[in-house]
Parts: C-alpha cells; structure tokens; sequence
C-alpha cells in the first residue's frame, strides 16, 4: 500500500524524504489555481520564485539571453509595482500569456513548490484541475513507484489554510475511489478526505468561509473565488520540469 499524507502546513515537509515522494503542492487562493490557469491559457511555462527580487533578476537575466517573460505574482495580494500581471487567475486569459513564458512570485504557493522542489515528481494541484491532477497521479503510480503521496498544503503565511485542506481531500478522494485499497491514509488524509466529502457540493462556501477568501474579498478580489471554486474549469496538469520550470504535462 502506498501511504498518502497531508501535509498541512509547508513547514511539515521537513518530515518527510522527498526524494522518494510524489507531492502535490495545492494554493487554491491563488497560486496553484493560476498556474493551471496560465498553462491553460497556452503559457509556456511557469517559474515559481521566493522574493521580488529574485523575479526581478530572474525576468533580467531571461531578457538578456533573448527571451522575455511575464513577471507576475503578489506581496499582500496585490502585483508589487512593476510586474505586469498580478496572481488573480482571471488575468491569466489567453491573449496574455499564450506562448508566453511566465516568472511567478507569490507569498506562500511559489514558496511551497520551491521547497518542494527535490521531490521525485511535483505537480500543482487546486480545484480547477482536480480530476486531471488524480488521473494524473494515478496513471503514474507504476512508473514513478512513489514511496510515498503527499498533499503539501500551502497554508496562509505559515499557518493552516481551511481551502487547501478541502482541495487535498478532494484529490485523496479521487484517488480512493480509483483504487481503494491501493493507499494507506494518514490521520491527516482521513480528516481531509472527510471533510471534502462533507462539503463538496459547496466549494465557494468553503473558499467565502476561509480566511484567505475572506482576505480577498476585502482586497476587493473576491470575484476570483468563483473561479478558484470551479471544478475542473482548467483540466492541466502542471509538473515541475527542468531548472525548476512548471510546463503542461
Ligand atoms: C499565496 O501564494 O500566498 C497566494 O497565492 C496569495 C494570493 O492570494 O495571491
């Protein structure tokens, strides 16, 4: 049996082997939700950064060699001065960023997938690209032969995020119902999976209800929990490639 962990907060990583695992990394609010969307929309790809900084230096040094990107991302929600879109996935429409090349900084999604970056496969999960990410994980199970499947929840500045718990159960349940004597749950997945299935016919209750949602919408951006709450809307799945670069799987 291959066990299944949520790991609630990022931080919780450090007790695991990566190396051996399969991670999906889930910011439902909002970074995993506009990666798919931006995959989606035709990007070519997507790089999570840690800081500002970086992205600025990373955007340079892409310009430099010829190649330019999108510099993207928020501090506080909102798009740092200078960048060009934000992280809300609605502005990540195909007349954007088709074939563009996207360099994204977030305040606790990029940080999360940078950290996971040794695992053996990493993928963004969110709600909108739930089934896609299960079939996914799934049909690579012989071949990846994961030690282990973990749902790295990206939490709110360190702390526990109520709309990745849901998205991490929703992923648990998928894959349970596929194979269901295939995976041995952590209590955390037990608890996960119990609470997506008491909710699940009501995503946007559990996004409005959440912190982070309720954050967004004093920023003025709850137009995107709607979206962020939409099953499937965006079915890619985005995997961790070479130097770090998300791309469609
Ligand atoms: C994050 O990474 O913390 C989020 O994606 C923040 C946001 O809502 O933009």
């Amino acid at each position: 049996m291959i066990p299944l962990d949520v790991v609630i907060i990022p931080d919780g990583l450090a007790h695991f082997a990566l190396e051996q695992s399969a991670v999906v990394v889930i910011d439902v609010l909002r970074a995993t939700t506009s990666i798919a969307a931006a995959l989606y929309s035709g990007a070519r790809g997507v790089l999570p950064v840690m800081t500002v900084e970086e992205a600025v230096r990373v955007s340079e040094n892409l310009h430099r060699n010829g190649e330019s990107a999108l510099l993207c991302g928020e501090v506080g929600g909102l798009p740092p001065e200078g960048f060009d879109l934000g992280n809300s996935p609605r502005e990540f429409v195909t007349e954007q960023v088709r074939n563009r090349r996207i360099v994204l900084k977030t305040t606790n999604g990029t940080v999360a997938l940078v950290r996971s970056h040794t695992a053996r496969r990493v993928i963004a999960g969110a709600l909108v690209n739930l089934s896609a990410v299960v079939e996914f994980l799934h049909s690579r199970l012989e071949s990846d032969s994961p030690a282990r499947i973990l749902c790295v929840c990206a939490g709110q500045d360190g702390e526990f995020g109520l709309e990745d718990f849901f998205a991490a159960g929703g992923i648990l349940n998928g894959l349970q119902s596929i194979s269901p004597s295939r995976f041995d749950l952590a209590d955390s997945a037990v608890a996960a999976l119990d609470y997506f299935q008491s909710h699940q016919d009501d995503p946007l209750a559990v996004l409005e209800q959440s912190r982070h949602g309720r954050a967004l919408k004093g920023l003025g951006l709850g137009a995107d929990l709607p979206v962020c709450a939409a099953y499937d809307r965006y079915p890619v799945v985005p995997r961790c490639g070479a130097e770090g670069w998300i791309e469609k799987a």
